[in-house]
C-alpha cells in the first residue's frame, strides 16, 4: 500500500464534489487498485506519486479521470429479472392503455454504465409490441464518459453477452462484429446515449414514462438520494414508473413516492399531489 492519508483525502473529496459517491475511510484499497493503472500508464512509480501530481497541478482531465475510475460500473443483462418482467406485464400495457395511439413513450436508463439495462428494455419492448423501435425512445445516461460511448457503441465482447443474455435474443438482436457483438441497428436507433451527473441540477430531458434509476443510489448519502429522487420526480409524468436495484428504496429517504408491488418486483410512483 503507497497511497498516504494525505493522497486519499484528497481524491475522496475530489470524488465526492465531481460525483457525490461516497468513499468511506476502509476504501483505501479501492483507490489504490483503481488508479494504480492510470499511474503506471503515465510512467509513474505509484499512486501516491500520481494524485500528487494531479494535486499540485489540478488539470480537468486528471480529475476527470481519477473520479470515472472511482465508479463502479458493474451490470449485466435483465439484471434482477424482476423489474424487466414487470415492465412487458404490467407496465407498458397500462401505459398503452393510458397513452394516445400515436403518443411517443419515453424510457430513460439512468447511470446506464455500458449499456445493458437499455439495450434489455429495447430487445424486450421490440419483441412484445409492433411498433416499439419508432414508438418508444430510451435515453440511457451515466456519468462517465467511457460507459457513454460503449453504451452508443453497442458493442459487447462474449464474457459480456454470457452474463445473462439468453441466447434466442443474442441470435434475433445482434450480429458478430470481429471478436464483439452487435446490437442491430434498429434498437441503437431506440437508444440515445448521453453524460449526465445525477448529483448535478439536470439537463431538460423526458418527461419519462418509465425510469430505471438502479444500483446508483446505494453509493451517495442520505441527502444527495434526497435531492436526486426529487429532480428525478420532476421529470417523470405524474403517472409515471420508477424502478431502483433491489438493495434501494424511497422509504425512509423521500416520502413523496408510492410504493407498489408489481409481480415479483417493487416499483414507485408519484404520490399526487406533490
Ligand atoms: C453499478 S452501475 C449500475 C448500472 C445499471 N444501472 C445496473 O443496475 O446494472 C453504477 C453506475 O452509476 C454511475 N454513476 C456513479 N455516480 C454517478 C453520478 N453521480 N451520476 C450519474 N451516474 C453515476 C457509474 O458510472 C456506473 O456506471
Amino acid at each position: 500500500m503507497t497511497l498516504t492519508t494525505t493522497s486519499f483525502d484528497w481524491v475522496r473529496a475530489l470524488v465526492h464534489k465531481e460525483s457525490a459517491i461516497v468513499l468511506q475511510p476502509g476504501k483505501e484499497y479501492l483507490v489504490e487498485a483503481r488508479l494504480l493503472p492510470i499511474a503506471r500508464q503515465r510512467g509513474l512509480a505509484d499512486v501516491s506519486a500520481f494524485v500528487e501530481s494531479v494535486r499540485s497541478r489540478p488539470d480537468t482531465d486528471s480529475m476527470r479521470c481519477i473520479v470515472e475510475a472511482l465508479t463502479t460500473n458493474e451490470t449485466s443483462w435483465f439484471r434482477d429479472g424482476d423489474p424487466f418482467t414487470a415492465l412487458t406485464s404490467t407496465v407498458m400495457p397500462a401505459l398503452l392503455a393510458a397513452r394516445g395511439p400515436s403518443e411517443r413513450l419515453q424510457i430513460w436508463s439512468a447511470a446506464c454504465s455500458s449499456g445493458q439495462e437499455a439495450y434489455t428494455i429495447a430487445m424486450l419492448l421490440e419483441d412484445s409490441m409492433p411498433n416499439a423501435t419508432t414508438r418508444v425512445s430510451i435515453t440511457a445516461t451515466d456519468l462517465s464518459r467511457e460507459m457513454v460511448a460503449r453504451t452508443k457503441a453497442g458493442r459487447f465482447s462474449q464474457l459480456e453477452v454470457n452474463r445473462g443474455l439468453p441466447a434466442p435474443m443474442l441470435v434475433r438482436h445482434f450480429t458478430r462484429a470481429g471478436n464483439e457483438w452487435e446490437v442491430a441497428a434498429p434498437l441503437r436507433r431506440m437508444v440515445t446515449a448521453t453524460e449526465c451527473n445525477l448529483a448535478a441540477p439536470l439537463p431538460r430531458m423526458g418527461p419519462f414514462d418509465v425510469v430505471y434509476l438502479r444500483n446508483v443510489l446505494i453509493y451517495f448519502d442520505l441527502p444527495t438520494k434526497q435531492v436526486i429522487l426529487r429532480r428525478v420526480r420532476e421529470l417523470m409524468r405524474p403517472d409515471g414508473w420508477l424502478f431502483l436495484g433491489a438493495a434501494e428504496t424511497t422509504l425512509g429517504v423521500d416520502d413523496t413516492w408510492e410504493r407498489v408491488v408489481v409481480g415479483r418486483s417493487s416499483a414507485y410512483r408519484p404520490k399526487k399531489g406533490n
